[in-house]
């Protein structure tokens, strides 16, 4: 099977390409002029160059005539101009699917979506993915609109993904909390993000597979999740479990911090106008506020796991403690800090 992962530079790009190289399958990827190749094994793959906001080369035409599956990961998940999430997000899925819908090769297009086009859940329990979209953000908005133009289309078949908070090796996402914990540092939003759906990266790649070749997932939209989820709380906890578990066995002072949603929206506008005048994104900023202020970003997974058999191999402990590890291997081959 041959493949066209877009994103393959980011984090789940990846990871998925490095699994899919292991299962035997030939990729392509696209990347941008100054994408770093620096996690993905460069000489097993073939690149194109390929940026959403720049007209298409014939390369990249090429690559989609000869693949089986189209992996479609590249997307914007920070950004301080809103129509970033719209250009890159639906724009970018609406120009690569009319390409990939030409070429009768392509067997599945497969669209990285994310849970927050469905939305927050309003109680705990979670929502499934026949809940009515409900995207409380830009980012949200433009994922769903990407899925409702995929929706109305036949020409090739899709299946799409909405991940939860992903986590994993080399996250910069959650690998910044890794770091706030291994600095002594932990913190709560009084109120808020009591309850997260997360997925280990690995077990995300391992689902999104599984629904890419599965005739039943044709046209289907996917969660994939743990079963049960965590607060914020509950993350650092594990966090901190998996640092106390490590062989240096030190126990490290770790001191909580509870900020209010007052003082998470001040830090957010604070945030957002020093990004603006600096010209960097930071992880929190008014586009990203909504995502802090909810209870429940929770998800059912049940269709994943009736007709994928989809199964985390991990428990979250454990995951949690694999990613710590990869955090410390690279800390000591690298001789960097975490
Ligand atoms: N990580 C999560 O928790 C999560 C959760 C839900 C959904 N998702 C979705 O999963 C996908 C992958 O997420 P990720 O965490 O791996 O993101 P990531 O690490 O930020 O990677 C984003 C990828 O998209 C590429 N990209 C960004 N803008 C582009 C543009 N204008 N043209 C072409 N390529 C562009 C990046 O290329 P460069 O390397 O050149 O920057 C990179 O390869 C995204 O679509 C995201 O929305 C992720």
């Amino acid at each position: 099977m041959k493949a066209l992962v877009t994103g393959a530079t980011g984090f789940v790009g990846s990871h998925l390409v490095r699994r899919l190289i292991a299962d035997g399958w030939r990729v392509v990827a696209t990347k941008r002029r100054r994408s770093s190749l620096e996690h993905l094994p460069a000489s097993q793959i073939d690149f194109v160059e390929w940026d959403v906001s720049s007209e298409p080369s014939e390369e990249l035409e090429k690559a989609l005539a000869e693949v089986d599956i189209v992996f479609h990961l590249a997307g914007v998940i920070k950004s301080l101009n809103k129509d970033d999430f719209y250009r890159i997000n639906f724009e970018g899925t609406r120009l690569l699917y009319g390409m990939a819908s030409k070429h009768g090769n392509i067997k599945r297009f497969v669209f990285f979506s994310s849970q927050a086009a469905a939305g927050p859940s309003p109680t705990v329990e979670g929502i499934d993915e026949s809940a009515p979209c409900k995207p409380v953000c830009h980012y949200g908005r433009s994922k769903m609109l990407a899925e409702i133009f995929l929706a109305a289309k036949e020409a090739c078949p899709f299946t799409i993904i909405r991940p939860p908070v992903v986590f994993g090796e080399k996250d910069p996402a959650t690998g910044e909390l890794f770091r706030a914990v291994a600095k002594g540092w932990r913190f709560r939003i009084a109120g808020f993000l009591k309850a997260i759906s997360l997925v280990y990266v690995e077990d995300l790649v391992e689902g999104v597979i599984s629904a890419a070749t599965a005739e039943i997932a044709k046209g289907r939209t996917y969660f994939f999740c743990y079963d049960e989820p965590v607060s914020l709380d509950g993350f650092f906890d594990l966090i901190e479990d998996a640092f106390d578990g490590m062989a240096d066995g030190k126990k490290r002072l770790v001191r909580r911090l509870t900020v209010t949603a007052a003082e998470v929206k001040f830090f957010a506008a604070l945030a957002h106008l020093f990004g603006s005048v600096f010209g960097f994104v930071p992880s929190l900023n008014l586009y990203k506020l909504p995502h802090f202020a909810q209870r429940f970003w929770t998800i059912r997974c049940d269709r994943a796991k009736r007709e994928l058999n989809f199964k985390p191999s991990f428990s979250i402990a454990e995951s949690i403690r694999r990613t710590l590890q990869s955090y410390l291997d690279f800390k000591k081959r690298t001789n960097s800090s975490l």
